[in-house]
């Protein structure tokens, strides 16, 4: 399978998002990735709903949304009216992650989890055959723009074998400091789906360069 591609609009550039999403749209990406903060869970906000409800009205592509919000089961629904395609939630933000992915489902989106720097790919060995997307963050969730943890490559190895061994349907999906170099180790670890925010947005040509990242 090719690797999935979805550039983080985070470091798109919002007096112009109509000219970055139509940039995305004419590329090779596969996804948009839209990164929601609350300024609780992460030390940051970035937007919310009514914003992802104008992404949606031009894009082209699934809407692949991350939740770093404490408490997301108040926002499924809100989410899935926004437009979103996939809707993943954190591992460390829900105390009832199996009826969270329930909820997810049950309104029609793909279910994702995702687990910060710290978490142990372990701790999804009795959920991982009821989810269909697995984001590893790289980086310490909160900001674009920062250096990609190298213990993530020995966790997308894991991922891989526990997903493998569990005869699962999940696609691992890495986040935070993603370039060519990290990855192409990635990919040779086992991720299946690269999010880059910074390296394609800062790049003199993003669409090239998210061209580059799909040949990886
Ligand atoms: C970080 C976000 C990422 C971010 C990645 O909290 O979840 O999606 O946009 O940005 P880069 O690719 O610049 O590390
Ligand atoms: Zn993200």
């Amino acid at each position: 399978m090719q690797t999935l591609i979805s550039p983080s609009l985070l470091a798109a550039d919002f007096m112009n998002l109509k000219a970055d999403i139509d940039m995305v749209n004419n590329s090779d990406a596969d996804w948009f990735h839209l990164d929601i903060m609350d300024g609780v869970f992460v030390p940051n906000i970035s937007y919310g709903p009514p914003v992802v409800e104008q992404i949606n009205k031009i894009a082209k592509k699934p809407l692949d949304v991350h939740l770093m919000i404490i408490d997301p089961d108040r926002y499924i629904e809100v989410f899935k009216k926004v437009g979103a395609d996939i809707l993943t939630v954190h591992y460390e933000a829900c105390t009832h992650l199996h009826r969270t992915i329930q909820n997810i489902h049950s309104h029609g989106m793909k279910a994702g989890v995702s687990l910060n720097p710290h978490t142990p790919v372990s701790v999804l060995e009795d959920i991982i055959s009821d989810i269909d997307l697995v984001l590893l963050m790289s980086v310490n969730p909160g900001f674009g723009g920062q250096s990609f943890i190298e213990n993530t490559y020995t966790k997308v190895e894991k991922l891989k074998a526990l997903i493998t061994d569990k005869n699962a349907n999940v696609i691992i999906e890495i986040d935070g400091g993603v370039n060519l170099e990290t990855g192409k180790k990635l990919i040779e670890a086992g991720a299946d789906a690269l999010v880059a925010g910074s390296f394609v947005f800062n790049a003199e040509n993003p669409t090239n360069t998210i061209a580059d990242l799909k040949k990886l």
